[in-house]
């Protein structure tokens, strides 16, 4: 879909998000923002970040208040990423849902089109949640359709949406995508980017409540080198000798499993490869090439991330026309 609009000059939007649950973003969160931008970048479009401060109110033992400072911290991380001002629209639920007659509208359309038996079914909800809940994917569904923003689309709702997440936001949009034709919409598109595991390994998770599950965007570089030297999860051998003899496993190993997606040099990282694999190449050695490239990347988000004031994310926040050159619009 993305080479056909693009070759055709077609209009499309990027729509992504974030649930704002913590102040600190770990790696894993940022994949998507990162890929989006490189998207936004590549084909020029107008793109749109959901804060879903409300989803996170409902699940997490937090107060709106608290979500709602972390949905405008997160931005600030978000923003760092590169996004270009006059091609972003930032919003939280919680505002935004205040002054948008036509983000509300959009809910009660697909809220309508929705039984809880599906809800049930896809989201796993059970008799014990909360009405909030039950009825929040319709909040995450609805800036799939270019008809929630009348002042970025001139209230045109046949403009193509995709979607760049990572594969646990699928349910809500397989809901979307259901209930777009019922609509009179159009199906939104998406790209799911590989899942980052956790240090220990993809069998465990994630969680912003274990600071040692994952690096963070605020981690110092002594942070960074010490969890990725004792928690990253190595597919090296027992001993040097063992390793030496049968070589390391990097299909499992997460330090070769970062470098995956944050080495730019594709040859270089098939040579580690190589290398790691017939047990020339250490854990130690292949974890400082890790290490290195994790503390350039936070080191410059951070620097870019302090250069983000509370004024910089209020343009960001600010309902508005795009630009972008559609001349059809
Ligand atoms: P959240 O805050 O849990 O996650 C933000 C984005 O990060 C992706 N993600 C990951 N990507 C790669 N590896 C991981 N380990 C990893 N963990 C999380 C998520 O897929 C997501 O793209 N309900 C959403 C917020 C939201 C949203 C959206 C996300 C609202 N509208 C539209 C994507 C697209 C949430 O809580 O995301």
């Amino acid at each position: 879909m993305i080479l056909n609009v693009y070759e055709q000059k077609k209009p499309f939007y990027l729509y992504t998000g974030r649930g704002p649950s913590s102040e600190a973003m770990h790696m894993g969160h940022l994949i998507p923002f990162i890929f989006t931008k490189w998207l936004q970048d590549t084909f020029d479009v107008p793109l749109v970040i959901q804060l879903t401060d409300d989803e996170k109110f409902l699940w997490k033992d937090l107060t709106l208040e608290q979500t709602n400072h972390l949905a405008f911290e997160n931005a600030k991380d978000i923003i760092a990423c590169g996004f270009d001002v006059e091609k972003t629209f930032i919003f939280s639920d919680l505002d935004f849902l205040t002054n948008s007659p036509a983000f509300y509208r959009t809910i009660c359309r697909i809220q309508k089109l929705v039984t809880y038996n599906q809800v049930k079914g896809i989201f796993g909800f059970t008799d014990s949640d909360s009405i909030g809940k039950i009825s929040f994917p319709a909040i995450q569904a609805a800036p799939s359709f270019s008809c929630m923003f009348p002042e970025i689309f001139n209230g045109r709702s046949d403009i193509p949406c995709l979607i760049p997440c990572a594969i646990d936001q699928d349910p809500y949009f397989r809901m979307t995508r259901d209930v777009a034709p019922r609509m009179g919409c159009l199906k939104p598109a998406l790209i799911h980017s590989t899942f980052f595991p956790a240090l220990q390994g993809a069998q465990t998770k994630m969680s912003a409540s274990d600071p040692n599950s994952s690096i963070f965007v605020t981690d110092t570089d002594e942070e960074i080198k010490d969890k990725i030297n004792k928690y990253a999860f190595s597919g090296g051998g027992a001993t040097v000798e063992e390793h030496k003899t049968k070589g390391g496993n990097c299909e499992v190993d997460v330090s070769y499993q970062y470098l995956t997606f944050f080495m730019e040099d594709d040859q270089r990282l098939e040579e580690i490869r190589m290398a790691y694999t017939s047990g020339e190449l250490m854990t130690g050695s292949l974890k400082k090439e890790l290490i290195d490239i994790l503390q350039k990347m936070v080191g410059e988000h951070r620097q870019r991330r302090e250069a983000v004031t509370d004024e910089v994310v209020r343009q960001f926040m600010k309902p508005r026309k795009l630009k972008y050159d559609y001349p059809a619009l």
